[in-house]
């Protein structure tokens, strides 16, 4: 019996993936189909399959054309299969030409012409079609356009903001300086403005019919974050917090366990959040375009403190250094947080420098991530015996932020919100924020 195996993703099945299906099906008696995992695909690049692991098998299975499928989860994995299932031929399309002629040493390598005219990237562009306007500040802006280009069907189709920047990507596309003009060529918008025009930009992208990804801090005011959430609900849209950190596979799987209880029961948190590079302590450097460090920082610090031990603190102060009070710029701030059962310490400074690290406390062990933490593919569960310690690594791509532009398109296209920062840690940021512009509970220093 002559053995074949091929392998793919198979993402919303078409005509071109099953004559693959049938040609492999010919070369021998018996045709195993192995098909790639959503964590397999997501390290290969492939972050937006529209089709889950288990659809996709489905998919394969009602063609009648396999007489066996598996998965494939992890790089190195068809040699493993070749050896195990006793291969003969292995095959795959001729966009793979050359790839995998190292297998040859464990049997038979066939390329097969590839249908034309048909792909599954070009299925999902079709099925989203997104088109995003930026809203301010041209520096990150060049990273969401760079982002956004890994997203099948999301395009960034024009920008808005005061003044323009000198960024040849940015130059490509429909500027203006009417925001209205831009909200009538858009579907969405990722509003990156300055802080304080956060609440107006996003209100009038709401009501224009727009879905909102909004730079933390959404609002200035926990009533004002609220009332947006309130707005874009009534309006059956799409408002989502944009903090990256929280798309980051490995920040995410270390909140799980650390709120799993791999380290026992968490008693502290620890954050800390420093840049230098805005210059903002610098003499004749100019503040008004600046963000302080509580808006720049303190959003993505605080958010390992709610996520684990939720928005209901006792307690809460601010200590401050200044750098201009004027203009409400902050060069460092600590925010301290009593809970009921752990303390949370929060450092975020673009005015002084710091080990940016999260470790995170417990009564059997520790969670220690290494700066910078807020864009993590690695970390520690360390314990007392060190034997016993573990090491964790997760592939990051882009910070994060092409898999929440991934999770903003999938929550557009489904109707569902699909955030994996909650409306209630969203309104505690908006609240902190508007508690630190109102100075309460905040102690100064020199
Ligand atoms: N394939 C093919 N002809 C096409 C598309 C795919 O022969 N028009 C083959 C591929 O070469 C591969 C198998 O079908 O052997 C599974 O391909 P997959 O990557 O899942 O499909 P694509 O449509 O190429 O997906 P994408 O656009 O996401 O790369």
């Amino acid at each position: 019996m002559v053995k074949v195996i091929t392998y793919g993703t198979y993402d919303m099945l078409h005509y071109g993936h099953i004559r693959l299906l049938e040609r492999a099906k010919a070369l021998g008696d018996y045709l195993i189909v192995g098909i790639t995992s959503d964590d397999y695909d997501k390290t290969r690049g492939k972050i937006n399959n529209h089709l889950s692991l288990i659809e996709r098998i489905a998919a394969v299975k009602e063609t009648g054309l396999a007489d066996e499928i598996i998965v494939e989860e992890y790089e190195g994995q068809k040699i493993d299969d070749i050896r195990r299932l006793g291969i003969d031929i292995f095959t795959v399309g001729s966009d793979w030409e050359g790839q995998f002629d190292y297998l040859n040493e464990y049997c038979k390598v066939v390329y097969l012409p590839r249908t034309q005219g048909i792909s599954s990237s070009d299925m999902r562009a079709e099925k989203i079609k997104l088109r995003i306007g930026l809203v301010g500040s041209a520096v990150f802006q060049t990273k969401f356009i760079n982002e956004a280009k890994y997203v099948n069907g999301v395009k960034v189709s024009g920008v808005y903001a005061s003044r323009m920047g000198d960024e040849p990507e940015v130059q490509n596309l429909f500027y203006t300086d009417n925001y209205k003009e831009l909200l009538d060529r858009v579907d969405a918008v990722y509003v990156i403005s300055k802080p304080e025009k956060h609440y107006e930009h996003t209100k009038m992208a709401l009501e224009a019919g727009k879905h909102v990804l909004c730079e933390s801090p959404i609002a200035y005011t926990k009533e004002q974050c609220r009332e947006l959430y309130a707005l874009a609900a009534k309006k059956d849209l799409i408002l989502m917090d944009a903090i990256k950190t929280a798309y980051a596979t490995a920040y995410e799987r270390l909140i799980f366990m650390a709120k799993g209880g791999k380290i026992g029961k968490v008693v502290s948190v620890d954050v800390v959040c420093t840049s230098l590079r805005d210059g903002i302590s610098l003499e004749g450097t100019d503040l008004s375009n600046k963000w302080n460090s509580m808006c720049g920082w303190a959003p993505v610090a605080m958010l390992p403190v709610f996520q684990i031990f939720g928005t209901n603190y006792k307690d809460r102060k601010f200590y401050t250094k200044f750098q201009d009070k004027s203009k409400n710029i902050d060069a460092f701030t600590k925010i301290d947080f009593v809970y009921p059962s752990g303390i949370a310490s929060v450092k975020v400074a673009k005015g002084a420098k710091a080990e940016g690290e999260l470790v995170i406390a417990g009564t059997k062990g520790y969670i220690y991530v290494p700066a910078p933490w807020w864009k993590t593919d690695y970390f520690e569960v360390r314990y007392e015996n060190p034997e016993d310690n573990k090491r964790f690594f997760y592939q990051l791509d882009g910070e994060g932020i092409r898999y929440e532009i991934v999770a903003f398109a999938k929550a557009i296209e489904s109707g569902k919100n699909m955030s994996y920062v909650s409306k209630e840690i969203s309104e505690a940021i908006s609240g902190i924020i508007g508690n630190f512009n109102d100075r309460i509970n905040l102690i100064e220093f020199e």
